[in-house]
């Protein structure tokens, strides 16, 4: 257990928003993707020291529905650091017993790049550590769309009863399917919004957000958050019995 976290209870889902790369790189002078190839070394790091942490679930928001709106050049410059990022994932899950998952519409990314995800998901669905999870091509609106979507046809189908829609049928649909909810939400680069991001699992997360440009984030932010989820008190909507 790390030092600073001594008696601490460590949340089991945290689900990130890396924001800030492209601020990063300005700060330098240096240009956007410079920012995002940084980002994917910290993202490197970050699994590995969740993985170490006792995290059983980090989902971080990659590419969201709604990036495909930047310029030609920024989308293929990050197309081309997830072709090369997704072989370094590969060696670092499987060196850190790391379980990889992906959510989001894939079909919409170039053939070897759907191989790649498939194949990193099929190569460690047996690691028992941290399960990672990457949001690519994700928005909270379109899974919801997307398992309506799923849910309709199984109706028309035969396959499923309206009567039996409930909030627990409702989320297996989702791609976050047999995941448990995020307890801690972490946002850097000090933006206070969602941007599209777990819709329907953010319902009762804690949210923390830090000034921090994702590139800079370290173990230290990271403590940092799990130190102020431990002083929140989680209600879900009840009262706490003193
Ligand atoms: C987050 O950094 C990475 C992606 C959204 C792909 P940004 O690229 O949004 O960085 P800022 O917000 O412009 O600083
Ligand atoms: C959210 O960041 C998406 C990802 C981190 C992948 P954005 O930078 O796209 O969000 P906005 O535009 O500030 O809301
Ligand atoms: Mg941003």
């Amino acid at each position: 257990m790390e030092n600073n976290l001594e008696n601490m209870v460590i949340p089991q889902h945290v689900a990130l928003i890396l924001d800030g790369n492209g601020r990063w790189a300005k700060k330098r002078g240096l240009p956007r993707t410079m920012g995002h190839k940084e980002g994917c070394v910290t993202v490197e790091k970050t699994v590995e020291i969740a993985a170490r942490m006792g995290i059983r679930y980090l989902t971080v928001y990659g590419f969201s529905t709604e990036n495909w709106k930047r310029s030609a050049e920024e989308v293929g410059a990050l197309m081309q650091l997830f072709r090369f990022y997704m072989v370094r994932l590969l060696k670092i899950a499987k060196a850190n017993n790391v379980r990889v998952k992906m959510i989001g519409e894939r079909s919409r990314f170039d053939k070897d790049i759907v191989e790649g995800i498939n194949r990193l998901e099929r190569e460690t669905k047996d690691n028992t550590g941290l399960t990672f999870v990457i949001a690519v091509n994700y928005g909270g609106r379109d899974e919801i769309v997307r398992a309506a979507r799923k849910m309709a046809e199984d109706v028309k189908e035969g396959k499923l009863d309206p009567k039996d829609l409930t909030e627990a049928s409702f989320a297996s649909y989702l791609d976050t399917a047999d995941m448990p909810d995020p307890d801690l939400l972490i946002r850097t680069s000090g933006e206070l919004r969602l941007s599209n991001y777990l819709l329907w699992q953010l319902a009762y997360t804690e949210l923390y957000v830090t000034d921090c440009l994702w590139p800079d984030f370290s173990k230290e932010e990271l403590e940092k958050a799990i130190i102020a989820y431990n002083s929140r008190d989680r209600r879900f909507g009840g009262v706490k019995e003193k």
